[in-house]
This record gives structure tokens, C-alpha cells and sequence, in this order.
């Protein structure tokens, strides 16, 4: 998939998506990641990309028209549609499931804006949704960007050494993950569960899932809340 961002960090963007598994996606092509900058698309002396706020207040809003620009060049570069969004704290909030969404699409562009935010109009115009990645203000998009790039990169067919893994991951069934460990067995810190040395793979399985609905429970009954729990997995909560 092709993923454009639109920041005025457009080096940030770049070496943030310059590791792990999304560096891996990039480099297998099975990602391309092109950064734009609005300050190339801003006029005058000092490329001026914000401004007051209309009504008063405090901070800068960034301009419509660099913005604009800057979007219609990055269109101009590949005629494939793409998904416009912007990150922002006022965007309904990021889950797996949108994850899966995004990572679906042959296009995104990733909008990030500073300052106070954006001109509305053109989000208005110019923008299909706006995501935030949680209850707490950034100093700009480029975080939230790069939240996205990583979650998106990863889903992608081959990102991954081992396929089973994404569909391991929490929240892929609406669970949080249970516990892991590795070696050594022994350890001043504690032991390895013996259930997941028994090869009993029946018991392994029954084990996680009772793990991983007991820690939704604790730490994130809203998962839970309004979801119909099997037999099985009552029992397990239960037992
Ligand atoms: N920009 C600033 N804060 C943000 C947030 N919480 N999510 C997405 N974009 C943001």
C-alpha cells in the first residue's frame, strides 16, 4: 500500500517508519511511505504555513492554502485515490478494527496538523475522517502518524516473520493478550506456567483464552460490556 503524510516534520515521519517491522514492510515493498511538506506549497518570503485564529483566542491555525496545494500535488503524483485522513484530537478514536480498515486500503494520506489545528474548511473540503489516537492533546499529528504507519504497516500480507502473530495480537478477537514468557524456566522472578510446558496444546489454548478474558475483566471491562460471552468462555471467567 501507498501511505502519503502531509506534516511540516516530514523528516520525523521518515525515521520514525525507518524501523522494525514497518523499516522491514518498506523495504519488502509491500509499503511505500512519501512525505510531503506544506511549507513547500506556502508563498512569500517566509513560506508563512499559519496564522491567527478568527475571533480571538490564543495559538495559530494552520492556512488552507498550502495545505490545499500541498494535497493536490501529492494527488498529482499517483492518480490512485486516497483516503484522506487527519489526525487529530477531535477525530473518533483509533481501535484494531479501524486498523484493519486503513490497512486495507491501497491509499491512505495521513494529514497531521500543529498548532491549534486546521482551517476547518479545509478539512471540510479536503479531509474523508479524522482519527485520534486517545483522551490527551499532542503537540501535533506526526505521533498519531506514526501510530497509524505502524499498526497499518505491520497488517500488511508478509510485514510480519510469522503470519499467526497479527492474529494473535490484542484486541484482534476483542481480548487483551495474555501473558507470554520464555526462557529460562526458572528464575528469581518466578516460574513458567506449567500448563504451557505440558504439550498439551488443548490446555495451552484453554489456558490463554481464561487468562485473556480474566485481564479484559480487570483492566478493561468496557471491552467486555454489551458482548455476549459463549458457554465456554463464561466458564473460563467463571472457573
Ligand atoms: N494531535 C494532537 N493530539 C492528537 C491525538 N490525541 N490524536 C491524534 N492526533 C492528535
Amino acid at each position: 500500500m501507498r501511505i502519503d503524510v502531509v506534516s511540516l516534520f516530514p523528516d520525523f515521519i521518515e525515521r520514525c517508519a525507518g524501523f522494525g517491522v514497518t523499516g522491514r514492510a518498506r523495504e519488502r515493498g509491500l509499503v511505500s511511505l512519501h512525505a510531503w511538506n506544506p511549507r513547500d506549497y506556502a508563498e512569500g518570503n517566509y513560506r508563512k504555513v499559519d496564522d491567527r485564529t478568527f475571533g480571538g483566542g490564543p495559538g495559530m491555525v494552520m492556512l488552507v492554502e498550502p495545505l490545499r496545494r500541498c494535497l493536490a500535488a501529492m494527488r498529482r503524483a499517483d492518480p490512485q485515490p486516497a483516503h484522506v485522513v487527519h489526525l487529530s484530537p477531535q477525530g473518533r478514536r483509533l481501535d484494531q478494527r479501524k486498523v484493519r480498515e486503513l490497512a486495507a486500503r491501497p491509499r491512505l494520506a495521513l494529514l497531521c496538523g500543529r498548532y491549534e489545528g486546521v482551517d476547518e474548511r479545509l478539512v471540510q473540503a479536503e479531509v474523508d475522517e479524522e482519527l485520534s489516537i486517545g483522551d490527551y492533546v499532542l503537540s501535533g499529528g506526526e505521533l498519531a502518524a506514526a501510530v497509524v504507519v505502524d499498526a497499518v504497516a505491520r497488517l500488511q500480507d508478509g510485514a510480519l516473520n510469522d503470519a499467526a502473530s497479527a492474529a494473535q495480537d490484542s484486541f484482534e478477537d476483542g481480548l487483551l493478550d495474555c501473558p507470554h514468557y520464555s526462557h529460562p524456566v526458572e528464575h528469581p522472578y518466578g516460574t513458567v506456567p506449567e500448563v504451557l510446558r505440558s504439550g498439551n496444546h488443548a490446555a495451552i489454548a484453554r489456558w490463554r483464552r481464561q487468562q485473556a478474558l480474566g485481564r479484559t475483566w480487570e483492566r478493561r471491562p468496557d471491552l467486555l460490556a454489551g458482548r455476549d460471552l459463549s458457554r465456554q468462555d463464561a466458564a473460563l471467567l467463571e472457573a
